[in-house]
């Protein structure tokens, strides 16, 4: 069965690491699964009050996470914690109470940094919100991606220098989705 995986970037930065490493793990994707950009750029900001009438970006973007059978949450870390852009779509989709469309899809998280402990923490605070949202999120192998030119080729693939341990990465994902896939 064809498998869909939502990526979600949290940089809204037009020349994002983030998005541009997200992007290439496209390139690592087994055949049974596709990977899909979700934007987030467009969502206002969540403000409980419009719950009961969400914006069409709002709507969309649940809908995005919906047909998905797993989220990518490819991210910088800002301060060390997420970009607030990132866990403003995070409250969007997890809202009105009872609406989530996060619970049960099975979550990987990855980040890319110029600097060398990039993105720790942030994926740190990520987790324990995911793990609130119910989503079963891939524990290893862990992903701390130091930036650099070539960890994305001109054609949007992997570098080869972090193409195998990636590539091993990704197939645990795969294997995660598929488990959920299957129930
Ligand atoms: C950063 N950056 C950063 N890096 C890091 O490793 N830990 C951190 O806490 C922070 N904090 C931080 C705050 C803010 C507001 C900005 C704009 C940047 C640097 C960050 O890793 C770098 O700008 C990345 O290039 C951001 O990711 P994208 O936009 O390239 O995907």
């Amino acid at each position: 069965m064809p498998l869909k995986i939502a990526v979600v970037a949290g940089s809204l930065r037009a020349g994002s690491f983030n998005r541009q490493l997200g992007a290439a793990l496209a390139s690592l994707a087994p055949a049974d699964i596709t990977l899909f950009d979700v934007p987030i750029g467009d969502l206002p900001l969540y403000n409980q009050d419009d719950d009961a009438a969400p914006a069409p970006a709002v709507q969309a973007f649940k809908a995005a996470i919906a047909g998905a059978d797993g989220v990518i949450f490819a991210t910088p870390e800002y301060n060390r914690s997420i970009p607030g852009v990132l866990k403003n779509a995070l409250d969007h989709a997890s809202r009105p109470y009872g609406q989530s469309v996060w619970a049960g899809k099975p979550a990987a998280i990855i980040g890319t940094s110029p600097g060398k402990t990039g993105t720790a923490m942030a994926q740190a605070h990520l987790r324990t919100i995911l793990a609130f949202l119910d989503m079963p999120t891939l524990g290893q192998p862990e992903a701390f991606v130091q930036w650099s030119d070539d960890l994305v080729t001109a054609d949007d693939r992997i570098g080869e220098a972090s193409r195998a341990y990636l590539q091993g990465w990704m197939d645990r994902y795969a294997a995660l989705v598929r488990l959920h896939a299957a129930r």
